[in-house]
Formats: structure tokens, sequence, C-alpha cells
């Protein structure tokens, strides 16, 4: 039908006009993402094989100085118990996982202003200097030019900063008047021009996402050619101002994720946690729609049930960290292969 011909056009021309995507988003049924799925899952193997890569996630403090009206961790749920990591806390992490074959150390946190930037660049080069072959990724916010920059000249790699929603009125249906539309894709830019391998994306089915908004966030993601694309679906968590919102789905996700590899093949795309929480097999089931990496948790035990995003988030089984063995046992099953490497993003199509 209409829709396969869409997602062939995808395929050949790398992109579609807005009503086009809109009209996929309306109407896409479960033949369209079977279509999307295999076709997905040749792009990927031609770019990385059936290789997967990990991801070790730090989460270094649920401080923040945001309120998100979707997040678990903003500034105004005075339900949640609020930690931070120091820097050996931080080390220690990056020990274990270094031991455990992780070669790739994202720094996850909320906008948390006891991480100075020389605390910061202390912590980034310390990691180098101990790891000097792993990847340290910063997933801390928004930041100035100068402080992104100063960051990559003590060594991060790489960037994570989801631009959330591509359409002004519905970032603003997300975000108090105190954050800024303009400033969050600023820094995106900033981000690429300084030199970093930049992650964005957004949560599938969030509050006010519609057909219209998601083809705006796919002709973003087009426009700023990111390395690497993170999705999931939304979820509720029970202390925001979204409580009585609904949560997005598994299906909707694993069709965008497919939609994803199509348009920007050589993307570096995540199969998350959210995306886990929301459906047991839907981690595996993102790897049979395209994706090619996974963040398990690498947090401190005592710490892991306070980054809570939103409700139920996983942190053990194949989530965690320690469990890598059953991971890999796990995704070998399916036809995949975990790879010990830094996984930057791929340059040319995969040889064996
Ligand atoms: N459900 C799903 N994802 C969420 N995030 C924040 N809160 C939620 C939620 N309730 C995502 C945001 C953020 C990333 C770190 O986690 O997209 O960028």
């Amino acid at each position: 039908g209409k829709n396969i011909l869409l997602i062939d056009k995808l395929n050949k021309t790398k992109e579609l006009s807005k009503e086009e995507f809109i009209s996929l988003f309306e109407t896409f049924n479960d033949e369209d993402i079977e279509y999307a799925r295999s076709l997905a899952c040749k792009i990927r193997d031609e770019w990385y094989g059936k290789n997967i890569f990990l991801r070790g996630l730090i989460e270094i403090s649920n401080f923040c100085k945001n309120d998100c009206l979707y997040c678990g961790i903003r500034r105004s749920n005075s339900n949640a118990e609020r930690y931070r990591l120091s820097k050996e806390n931080i080390l220690e992490c990056c020990a274990k996982g270094y031991s455990l074959g992780y070669r790739t150390f994202v720094l996850q946190g909320g906008e948390d202003l006891y991480y100075t930037d020389d605390i910061l660049c202390d912590i980034i080069s310390s990691i180098k200097e101990h790891y000097p072959d792993v990847a340290v990724t910063l997933s801390i916010g928004e930041k100035t030019y100068q402080q992104y920059k100063k960051y990559f000249e003590a060594g991060a790699d790489r960037y994570l900063l989801r631009h959330e929603t591509a359409n002004e009125s519905h970032y603003y249906k997300l975000h108090p008047n105190s954050m800024s539309f303009k400033n969050r894709i600023e820094c995106l830019y900033n981000l690429k021009k300084i030199g970093y391998q930049v992650g964005t994306g957004f949560m599938v089915e969030s509050p006010f996402q519609t057909p219209k908004t998601l083809a705006e966030d796919f002709i973003f993601i087009k426009e700023l050619q990111p390395d690497m694309v993170g999705i999931g679906p939304y979820i509720v968590h029970h202390s925001t101002p979204f409580a009585n919102e609904q949560s997005g789905t598994a299906r909707t996700t694993l069709f965008l994720l497919a939609l994803l590899r199509i348009m920007i093949p050589n993307v570096l795309l995540p199969a998350t946690t959210s995306l886990g929480t929301i459906d047991p097999n839907g981690q595996i089931n993102g790897f049979l729609s395209g994706a090619n990496v996974m963040m398990p948790n690498l947090s401190p035990a005592k710490v892991r049930k306070k980054y809570l995003l939103y409700d139920n988030k996983l942190c053990s089984g194949n989530e965690a960290a320690e469990f890598k063995a059953s991971l890999v046992k796990n995704l070998k099953e399916y036809g995949f292969r975990v790879l010990d490497s830094r996984g930057d993003v791929a340059k040319y199509p995969f040889v064996d």
C-alpha cells in the first residue's frame, strides 16, 4: 500500500516531506511495521553486521535544577531521594566496568550545579588517564559553548542531549518556561561544532506528541545528522504533573527505531532501558528492528533505585552491567555478538 511506498522512498532518498511523514505516522499498520523492521535490520547489518555495542551508564547525580514535567528527578519532586557520586565513586564504577569489558562510559546526571567545570574536567581527564582506550560520553544537559569546549579538551568524546521534541510549542508543554527550546537546539549544534560525536532523541508518545510533532522530530534529526539517536517510550512517573497521562508503547517505538535506521543508515541506535521497561521483550525487539547499542547500568548498586526518571525503571537482570555474561548469551541466541570496543559510529559499511 501507500505506506510501503513511503518507506521505500525514505530508504531511497533518505528523506520524506512533512506531509508524507505525517501520513505515515497517522496510518501505519502491522504490515508496515514488519516491512520497516526487516529493511532496518538489513541496513544495520550492512553497516554494523550483527555486532552490538555496550555503554556502561554511570548515573552520577539525580539533583536537577530543571523541572521537566515528565521527569521523576525534576526539581519539584520532593519525594526523590537525592544523591551524587564523588570522583572516587565514579572511578570505581569505571574500574568495575573496564574489567567487565566496557569501553565506553556514559556519565549521566541531572543538571547539578555541584559539579563545577573544574570538578568535571578533573573527573573526565582522570578517566582518560586511567583508561586511554575508552570513550567518555557526557549526558549532563545544557551548558555554554565554552563549557562544552572545556570538557572536550579534558577528553570527553561524545555527548548525549535529547532534543525531546522539535516542535517549539510542544517543547513548552513538556518543559517550564525557564527552559529554552532555542537554547537546547543551539546546544546540539555547538556540540557538533566542537567535534563531539553527538546523540539526540526524544520520548515516544510523550504527552501532546502528534504525527505532526513527530514529523518535525524526523526532519530535525535528518538535518542535525547526529551520530546517535536515543528514543524510548515515555513512561509515567507517579510524582510528576503527568502522573495521570498515558505511557507510550513498544509497538510505536519499534516502528520509529526502524524508520530512523532507514533514514540514517550508520546511526548508533540504542535499545533503551525504557523500551525494556515497558515490555520485557522490548530490547531484543529493538535489536530486531535495527538497534545496535545497549547501555547497561554501571552505577553503584545503592543508588540505582534512586535514579528514577520514570516508574519501574529496570536496573537488574540484563540491564545491570554486571550481568553482561547473561546478556551476551541472550543476544547470542538471536544471532547477535557483543563487541568489547569503544563502538564509534561506522564511517564505512561493515566488512567481517
Ligand atoms: N519516561 C521516559 N523517558 C524519560 N526521560 C525522562 N523522563 C522520562 C520518562 N518519564 C528521558 C528524557 C531524557 C532522558 C535522559 O530520559 O528523554 O532526555
